[in-house]
């Protein structure tokens, strides 16, 4: 506590003091070099800690729309991913895989739920099951 106390209180704002930012724009032809390497090297650390933390905000919420690449590694070696399954050989429940990250591909294996806990998506498997007769 001491330490975050010290930087917060003393450390920053001594930093801060000696940051070569003129009181008007005539200033900045009155700066020597050595101001000037100090005064781009903070604008640069500034500018840089801003953009890292704002980078993974915009990343998430800039344009939910833009198109991305759902399939990252499967059967990356033929031109179109397509499967065939005979309806025969569904069992009474079979659950396919729509998130693009099964293992057991064209299968859900459950994968859905970190891709979801990761990225904050809602996706899940299509189940298809034989119809329940009565009687
Ligand atoms: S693993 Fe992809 S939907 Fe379940």
């Amino acid at each position: 506590m001491e330490l975050l106390s010290y930087v917060v209180r003393d450390a920053v704002p001594s930093y801060l003091k000696n940051v070569p930012i003129p009181r008007s724009f005539g200033g900045f032809f009155n700066l020597s070099f050595k101001e000037w390497i100090h005064l781009v090297t903070f604008s640069a650390a500034v500018g840089g800690a801003g953009y890292l933390a704002v980078k993974p905000y915009y990343d998430k919420y800039a344009d939910p729309k833009k198109e991305v690449c759902f399939n990252h590694d499967i059967r990356k070696d033929v031109e179109k991913v397509y499967d065939i399954i005979d309806v025969e050989d569904l069992g009474e429940k079979t659950n396919f895989c729509r998130c693009w990250r099964s293992k057991k591909w064209p299968f859900c294996d459950g994968s859905h739920n970190a891709h979801n806990k990761a990225c904050g998506d809602n996706v899940a498997s299509l189940i298809i099951q034989k119809k329940q007769t009565s009687g």
